[in-house]
């Protein structure tokens, strides 16, 4: 999702205000870093780089997080989602309906495993997959001659999709439903953690993720035992009854052991991490009421706010990016086109009605700096400037 972690990106000319952090993981890792480095020390010790004991705790610990029965971790969110597809036997001729609003990964994955993404449009207020496109999709993917075998909602930007709906929809038609919770780990829904709403759930432990670790990393939640004794041995070259039996085709898909043991000790703190999100989220909706359009969370969910987005009038973002540019103040556009317009995926269906909610989203979204440090004075300057900027 993110390239520009912490560091000054698109940053600061006024050299009296100090720069902002667009995501500030150095501000965990000062708050963390003894544990951390007696975690990895740890490690280092024993030498157990591949499958040593951290990873398999880190798997338990996920599972009883988010209450799923089983966690397997692996190497990145996109493996996470791959290893999935290739359980459940995705491929040629297979249609899997994917939103058009997301990160190239949710369909990419579809792609590698030589089945088609239809895309489908999404919600305007949640960014999330639209039920009535989804349902639009399936159809298009029929009369495509494709066989509709899942659906990949994504949890955009730390919120839940509307998994009641499209669990139901998805029921009606015997399609396997995968959650793309790269951003949304911890988040819930009707005070269930993601990691449970769908027959799988990927998610990712990319740095700037809201559970972050310090290169990649990813996990699938399931409570399907078959599924995830699959996964098991799918991210492990498909081994079978040992290491050097060979019972299907697999790929090099593990979490390396520092990075469980990484993992564990931000596991520790997650929770608060987020409620803090909730707060500076919950801070910038106030600020900037009315002056631009704020996300919207409904009373059934929480989010993880991996992304704090909010919506302009089409033509007014370049100026205000600009704007804050010049204060010191970095900004993103996730993203700036959807996946069917793309040079990757323009080739691939799109639902019947098109995806005219992801197009006109891709104009309006600006995503200002949201992370677990950000300081009440800090993000008052922020807020100032969207405003100021706004008003000239
Ligand atoms: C929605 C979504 N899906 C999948 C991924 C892939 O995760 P990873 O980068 O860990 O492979 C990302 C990461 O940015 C994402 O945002």
């Amino acid at each position: 999702m993110v390239s520009n972690l912490n560091l000054g990106m698109n940053q600061h000319t006024r050299a009296s205000e100090a720069p902002i952090p667009f995501i500030d993981i150095a501000a965990q890792r000062r708050r963390l870093g003894p544990a951390i480095d007696a975690a990895v020390a740890r490690v280092l010790a024993h030498c157990q780089f591949i499958g040593g004991p951290e990873v398999r705790q880190l798997e338990t610990e996920l599972a009883a997080f988010c209450g799923a029965r089983h966690a397997i971790a692996c190497s990145s969110g996109t493996d996470a989602l791959l290893l999935v597809l290739m359980g459940w036997g995705i491929g040629p001729g297979d249609a899997v309906i994917c939103p058009a609003f997301t990160f190239c990964a949710t369909a990419e994955v579809v792609a590698l495993c030589g089945a088609t993404p239809v895309m489908a449009d999404v919600d305007a207020d949640t960014f999330n997959l639209d039920p009535a496109s989804f349902e639009r999709a399936v159809a298009t993917a029929k009369k495509l001659g494709l066989k509709p075998r899942a659906v990949i909602p994504v949890d955009l930007f730390g919120l839940p999709a509307d998994h009641d709906a499209i669990a139901s929809i998805a029921a009606g038609y015997r399609l396997k439903v995968l959650d793309d919770a790269a951003q949304a780990f911890g988040a819930t829904h009707k005070e269930r953690k993601l990691g449970t709403l769908a027959h799988a759930t990927a998610t990712s432990f990319f740095p700037a993720k809201p559970l972050g670790c310090y290169g990649d990393g990813g996990a699938v939640l399931t409570d399907d035992d078959e599924l995830a004794g699959l996964l098991q041995s799918l991210r492990v070259h498909g081994q079978g009854t040992d290491k050097y039996d060979a019972a299907r085709i697999g790929i090099t898909g593990r979490l390396d052991t520092i990075q469980a043991a990484i993992l564990l000790e931000k596991l520790k703190i997650f929770p608060d991490e987020i409620a803090a999100r909730n707060t500076i989220a919950q801070r910038y909706t106030v600020g900037l009421d009315r002056a631009v359009v704020t996300p919207r969370v409904g009373n059934t969910s929480t989010s993880v706010w991996a992304q704090y987005t909010i919506r302009l009038a089409p033509g007014r973002r370049d100026a205000l990016a600009a704007a804050l540019k010049a204060e010191g103040i970095p900004t993103a556009i996730y993203y700036a086109k959807p996946l069917h317009q793309q040079a990757a995926y323009r080739a691939f269906p799109v639902a019947e009605g098109g995806a005219p909610v992801s197009e006109r989203l891709a104009d309006e979204v600006i995503s200002l700096p949201m992370h677990a440090y950000l300081e009440s004075g800090v993000q008052d300057r922020i807020i100032a400037a969207v405003r100021g900027a706004l008003a000239r």
